[in-house]
């Protein structure tokens, strides 16, 4: 498989780029609208074009890039089912595989940070590796207090769906604010301060209802813009315009 985790600075989100290398078939997992073009540069050097563009959740942090890589390469926006997007070409379900070529991701389903909210694990040739969305993060978790988030459905997400895992599984977060990069079922199980070392659900609760986060920055625009898949909404303030400038010249 080729593979390569892409770092946008400005919401610390990482896009995941697959292609299967006996098909050339191509994915960009969650990737952001101000790294498109960093995205395709990739791509090129690589020889290859994306297929599909994949949500883990509607985004609240920033806009994705799916609608402007479908507007510049074609490619098919692929997300959860339940969030009922009709500007998606591919709806996600938990126990339906979606091939990569040779790839095989399977959805699973996740809420807790979203009500809809799905991670996909992929099988490469052996080792699990587990795209967790904002789920589960290093030594963290996405937050529960705004977009239908609910802590102790996050709970449940993690114990019997991610931790029900084998410990190698490799986990790629949608973000991570400290520039590391991955972690494992395994070491999120020991380590993870706020459900991990067998933490019981109301210590999680506590946790996750006591941490009084700012409100987010980009929600208001972000939320509207990647309801229409990735594109700009009224609402947009003026020092992201240009982005949609981009959008238009195609
Ligand atoms: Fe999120």
């Amino acid at each position: 498989m080729i593979f390569r985790q892409l770092f946008e600075p400005e919401s610390s989100t990482y896009t995941y780029l697959l292609s299967c290398p006996d098909t050339g078939v191509t994915a960009l997992i969650d990737p952001v609208i101000e790294t498109v073009d960093r995205d395709l540069r990739i791509l090129q050097e690589l020889g290859l074009r994306p297929d599909f563009a994949i949500e883990t959740h509607i985004h609240a942090d920033h806009i994705t890039g799916g609608l402007m890589l479908r507007e510049r390469t074609g490619c098919k926006l692929a997300g959860p089912a339940l969030d009922e997007l009709p500007c998606r070409d591919l709806h996600l379900r938990e126990g339906e595989p979606m091939r990569i070529g040779n790839l095989v991701l399977n959805p699973l389903f996740t809420p807790g940070h979203t009500d809809t909210h799905h991670a996909y694990l992929l099988d490469h040739a052996g080792l699990p590796m587990l795209f967790s969305g904002d789920a589960l993060l290093i030594e963290a978790c996405g937050r529960t207090d705004f977009q239908s988030g609910d802590a102790a459905t996050l709970y449940h997400s993690i114990h019997d769906k991610f931790f029900a895992l084998p410990d190698e599984t490799l986990v790629y977060p949608a973000h991570d604010y400290e520039h590391r990069r991955i972690t494992t079922i395994g070491q999120e199980k020991l380590r993870n301060p706020r459900l991990g070392n067998d933490r019981p659900l109301e210590e999680f609760v506590r946790i996750m209802d006591s941490m009084d986060l700012p409100y987010p920055k980009k929600i208001d625009w972000a939320l509207p813009g990647n309801e229409g898949c990735g594109s700009c909404p009224d609402n947009l303030p003026p020092e992201k315009e240009r982005l949609c400038e981009i959008d238009r010249q195609g």
